[in-house]
């Protein structure tokens, strides 16, 4: 089987596009969808991934504030800048780049933002309300798969999906999102990770494999079941010295081996990446109309 590709940039392009639609009648409203992003430090990746939300956010008629604080900023200042941000009327979403400097306490740092504010889904509150299965900004990398999923018109309901990794901020809110008792949801799902025995016989026996481990090519061809939809949320930079940067990215997923069994696959960059800032923009504009609706 020859897998077709998921196009999360179209797919993602769509949900931009919808979003700033939804940003022009809030605005016409009076109420401008507001983001802050708050970078500490001037790690190049970190600063990379600020700039493209902030020009996401200008693309979609979304206002957008870039506070930028020296790497030695103490933990107490940017619990200050926080709290400012959290008193901000024009402020609708707060989302502080991660990771911090080893001095700052990062989960106190997301605790204090505002969970009507938590655009980024990673404070306890949301967290605990997806789990729950209600109302909540979900984290923007697994609600991106869900909305990939559905746009590429795959039924998850009653499917095995089999996720390779457990962080916080993707395997574990994602297994909670696909395991709901809801409409787009309702899948039995396994979570694999590094002390999984026998990893094979499980992706192997995945409907839908879904893999964040974080390691380059990591999934093989072999390890994917006939006919699975394959979702590679891996981003791992290699050298390539033709490459206009230097270098370029690849997945967790050897997509050569993978896409010769799979009937549909995410290619990396284009897949899963580019969900992630349009559900940002979503998440900011819902806090938006909250704030529109009083
Ligand atoms: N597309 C996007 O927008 C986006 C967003 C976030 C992350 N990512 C990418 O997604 C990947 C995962 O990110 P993350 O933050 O979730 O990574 P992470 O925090 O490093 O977690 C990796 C997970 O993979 C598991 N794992 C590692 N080696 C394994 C092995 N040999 N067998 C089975 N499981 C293994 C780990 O298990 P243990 O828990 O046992 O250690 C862990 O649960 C990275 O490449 C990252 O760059 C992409």
């Amino acid at each position: 089987m020859a897998a077709q590709t998921i196009e999360g940039k179209a797919i993602s392009a769509a949900v931009r596009e919808e979003v700033r639609l939804e940003a022009q009648e809030l605005s016409s409203a009076g109420v401008v969808p507001g983001l802050a992003t708050v970078l500490v430090g001037d790690d190049p990746a970190s600063s990379t991934y600020v700039r493209s939300k902030q020009r996401a956010c200008e693309k979609a008629g979304i206002y957008s504030r870039d506070i930028r604080l020296e790497e030695t900023t103490g933990e107490a200042e940017l619990l200050a800048t926080v709290e400012n941000l959290n008193a901000d009327p024009s402020i609708d979403g707060i989302l502080v780049q991660l990771p911090l400097p080893a001095h700052i306490n990062s989960r106190r740092i997301i605790e204090a933002i505002d969970p009507e504010k938590d655009v980024d889904g990673f404070h306890p509150v949301n967290l605990g309300k997806l789990l729950a299965g209600e109302d909540a900004f979900y984290p923007c990398t697994p609600y991106g798969i869900t909305v990939l999923l559905e746009r590429s018109g795959v039924e998850v309901e009653g499917t095995h999906v089999v996720i390779v990794g457990r962080s916080n901020i993707v395997g574990k809110p994602l297994a909670a999102l696909l395991m709901q008792k809801r409409s787009g949801a309702n899948a039995t799902v396994t979570v694999c990770h590094s002390r999984t025995a026998d990893l094979a016989t499980h992706t192997r026996r995945a409907d839908i494999l879904i893999v964040a481990a974080g390691r380059r090519a990591f999934v093989t061809g072999d390890m994917v079941g006939e006919g699975a939809v394959v979702i590679d949320v891996g981003i791992n930079r290699v050298d390539d010295p033709q490459a206009k940067r230097g270098y370029r990215l690849v997945g967790d997923v050897d997509y050569e081996g993978a896409a010769e069994r799979a009937s549909l696959i995410t290619p990396v960059p284009g897949g899963v990446g580019p969900m992630t800032i349009a559900m940002l923009l979503k998440n900011t504009n819902r806090a938006a109309r909250k704030r529109a609706n009083g």
